[in-house]
């Protein structure tokens, strides 16, 4: 085991920092307030922490429009504040991940004020500016992902701009070398300060078509998807330019010890792991979201696993994710008792999990009436369920008024069963969501079969799936029902120990069944 990395023997921990914890009264999270938690990280036994945005932003996608990637925004605290977490959080054993965006900055980022000012400014070709066709119209078909073209029209220079996301977030040209330089220093700047890592975001769009070539129809779409999808995104996002610049980011990064490239990439699998790189040159762990993609149903799940084994280059290490702050939740999609069973497979699974925060304790999507809306996409994408702002609700810490999230009224909604689902009354309940997260996190980082032993499918069928791991002579076997009916065990499987039910109330005796919603992991030797 020692052999492995932190990156892929640990558990990384996704924290969006406006709503984990507010220490300061604002009604917004901050940085002293995840310095605040960490003994609550570290008892959960996490090997990382992902901070989302930190840095000054007018908030016109929360943190996600960047207009200085190398501050810290003043309602998350200070470069100082930052410093002192990194600090507390080594101390503790817990490496610092942040946010790397690099597709695109603020509409009030310095650079873009400039590019902005005259089609003669020496920053003008820092964004993808374009005179339009003849006729008036953008230069191609290029749809937003948050709705609408792609491009905007900029009055006062006679030219349109691209934006992938909110016209507040312009693209960057990175063919332009000095934009290149500028933000490889970004990295840098970090990795001196003693970050451990980045994800990257938006890491698809960052190159586009030089002949801006139209996209193509997606004959599958329909009205009830998002309009982007409306369209084959092939000119837009993953060229092969790409490729070359992450094996850039890997090589600053590997001049600094045991540093971690996690890249959001929403690909197809045989795309995806392209991004792992030639000879080692690429990212650590491209995002791998393909379980929140997939239906929830053991044969697509069995099916997704091998496909996605199959796939991975020689060396490459896996990772697996469940949610995140712009998908709707895991309880939400699958139910809370189905959570413990998804739970357990992101846990047991060979690769390294990412951990929503939140989900460790059930935390749903929390419904948000029109008046408390936050997320512009709400309001660019009516109707289609699309808003983030259910997933981005206050961290539940306590039954006291605002969950002990921040002394006033938080930025978004709690939810409106903090009272009885929250870290306090799960702590002393043992057979809570969240010691059912704490035990699988203990039992996988002390078992090398879990952490870093290899997978083998068992058995499946239409409600369950069983798979085993191993490394050296310790054998561990994983048995999930996906469905609420009580299963029988496989017999091969089935005399094996108990070392633990998502139920928490059974252990050392052999599994004969298993009752609805459950998973159990078996002692193999
Ligand atoms: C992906 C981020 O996760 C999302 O929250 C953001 O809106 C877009 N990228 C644009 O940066």
């Amino acid at each position: 085991m020692s052999s492995f990395l932190w990156w892929q023997r640990g558990i990384v921990y996704q924290i969006y920092p406006r709503s984990f914890m507010d220490s300061n009264g604002d009604g917004t999270g901050d940085l002293v307030g995840i310095l605040s938690r960490l003994n609550y990280l570290e008892w959960l036994g996490v090997e990382a922490i992902w901070i989302s945005p930190i840095f000054p932003s007018p908030m016109a996608d929360f943190g996600y429009d960047v207009s200085d990637y190398t501050d810290v925004h003043p309602l998350f605290g200070t470069r100082d504040d930052l410093d002192r977490l990194v600090e507390a959080a080594h101390a503790r054993n817990i490496r610092v991940l942040l946010d790397y965006v690099p597709n695109h900055t603020s509409d009030q980022h310095p650079w873009f004020v400039e590019s902005r000012r005259s089609r003669a400014d020496p920053r003008r070709d820092w964004y993808l500016w374009h005179a339009g066709r003849e006729n008036g119209s953008p230069p191609n078909n290029w749809l937003s992902v948050f709705g609408g073209s792609a491009w905007e029209w900029d009055a006062p220079t006679r030219e349109f701009y691209y934006h992938a996301y909110l016209k507040e977030q312009p693209d960057l040209n990175w063919r332009n070398p000095e934009v290149r330089a500028a933000m490889l220093d970004v990295l840098r700047f970090w990795f001196e300060r003693g970050i451990d890592g980045f994800r990257i975001d938006a890491l698809r769009q960052v190159f586009k078509d030089v002949e801006l070539r139209d996209n193509l129809p997606n004959p599958g779409w329909t009205p009830s998807q998002p309009p982007y999808e409306s369209l084959l995104p092939v000119h837009s996002t993953d060229q092969p330019e790409l490729l070359e610049l992450v094996a850039e980011f890997r090589d600053l990064a590997d001049a600094y010890p045991e540093r971690v490239l996690i890249g959001e990439l929403w690909l197809p699998i045989e795309r995806l792991v392209a991004y792992y790189g030639v000879g080692g040159r690429g990212l650590h762990l491209p995002f791998n979201f393909h379980l929140i993609l997939s239906a929830w149903n053991p044969r697509e799940i069995a099916a997704l696993i091998h496909t996605y084994e199959a796939a991975l280059p020689a060396g490459a290490w896996p990772n697996w994710v469940l949610g995140n702050h712009d998908r709707q939740r895991v309880a939400s999609r699958v139910g809370a008792p189905q959570a413990r069973v998804a739970a357990m497979l992101l846990l047991t699974l060979r690769g390294t999990p990412t951990l929503y925060q939140g989900d460790e304790i059930g935390m749903q999507d929390v419904p948000i009436p029109p008046e408390a809306v936050q997320d512009p996409v709400e309001w660019r994408l009516p109707g289609l369920g699309r808003g983030r702002d259910p997933e981005r609700t206050p961290m539940q810490w306590d039954d006291s008024p605002n969950a002990g999230f921040s002394q006033v009224r938080p930025w978004l909604p709690l939810a409106a069963d903090y009272q009885s689902v929250n870290v306090a009354a799960q702590k002393s309940d043992t057979r809570s969501m969240l010691s059912l997260y704490r035990r699988l996190i203990e039992l996988r980082r002390a078992s090398p079969a879990l952490s870093v032993g290899s997978y083998h499918q068992l058995y499946v069928d239409d409600t369950t799936l069983v798979f085993e791991r191993d490394a050296g002579d310790q054998r561990r076997v994983v048995a999930l029902n996906l469905s609420a009916d009580e299963r029988a065990l496989p017999d091969a499987v089935g005399s094996l120990p108990v070392i633990l039910s998502t139920h928490l109330d059974r252990a050392a005796e052999p599994a004969t069944v298993l009752r609805p919603h459950e998973g159990v992991l078996l002692d193999s030797r």
